[in-house]
């Protein structure tokens, strides 16, 4: 992953926070398949939209983020820390109930992924199931604010997911929709449960 990448959110970190008024309608499917007052694990919080619905739908939370200002503005949000921790500094053993990642793991970098699902595939407690996004593509490159994507096709992300563990059942959801950028993309997410 490009440096320009956190770059970006730790400049534009204040009008990236507006950009989300409400949370995503795929994390409370994601949220029935985890224990109920599980611990769940976000990785690239952001502002934290997201995180407030998960712990308003009675979860706890280890909320994570690579920008120190966006995990500042976050904690104010939450009234909870949010870590600064880089994906690939996740290091929990049959810790969580459920890895939740919208719209973060796309940012990294091709050729760390393998390790960062098998990462999660760790963290996870027998049964625990990991939801995450990605901005679809034939190859890895950088958008019109600079920043990293490893824009990946469904095919590609199947392989480095069943690489990572033995799940239990993987399952995918594509459509079309955009970003920050307001350019219309393709995404896919991807769950499994362990
Ligand atoms: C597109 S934003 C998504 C934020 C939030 N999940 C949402 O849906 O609004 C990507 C987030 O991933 C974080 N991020 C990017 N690269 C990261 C890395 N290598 N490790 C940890 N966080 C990272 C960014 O700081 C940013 O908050």
């Amino acid at each position: 992953m490009s440096n320009n990448t956190l770059k970006f959110y730790q400049e534009n970190a204040s009008t990236y926070a507006t950009h989300k008024s409400r949370p995503n309608s795929m994390l409370f499917p994601f949220l029935e398949r985890c224990k109920a007052g599980g611990r769940i694990l976000e990785l690239g919080t952001g502002a934290g939209v997201d995180a407030q619905a998960i712990l308003e739908a009675g979860f706890k939370l280890d909320a994570t983020d690579g920008s120190s200002e966006l995990a500042a503005l976050a904690t104010l949000h939450l009234g909870q820390e949010v870590k600064v921790m880089m994906f690939d500094e996740l290091a929990a053993t049959d810790t969580y109930d459920g890895v939740y990642a919208c719209a973060s793991l796309t940012h990294a970098s091709k050729e760390d992924l393998p390790t960062i699902f098998e990462k999660i595939y760790r963290a996870l407690v027998s049964g625990g199931s990991v939801w995450a996004s990605f901005k679809v593509g034939s190859h890895d490159g950088t958008d019109s604010f600079g920043r990293y994507y490893n824009y990946i096709s469904k095919e590609e992300l199947d392989a480095f997911w069943k690489q990572a563990g033995p799940w239990s059942s993987i399952t995918y959801e594509s459509w079309e929709g955009s970003g920050f950028d307001e350019v219309p993309t393709s995404w896919v997410a991807i769950t499994a449960s362990k």
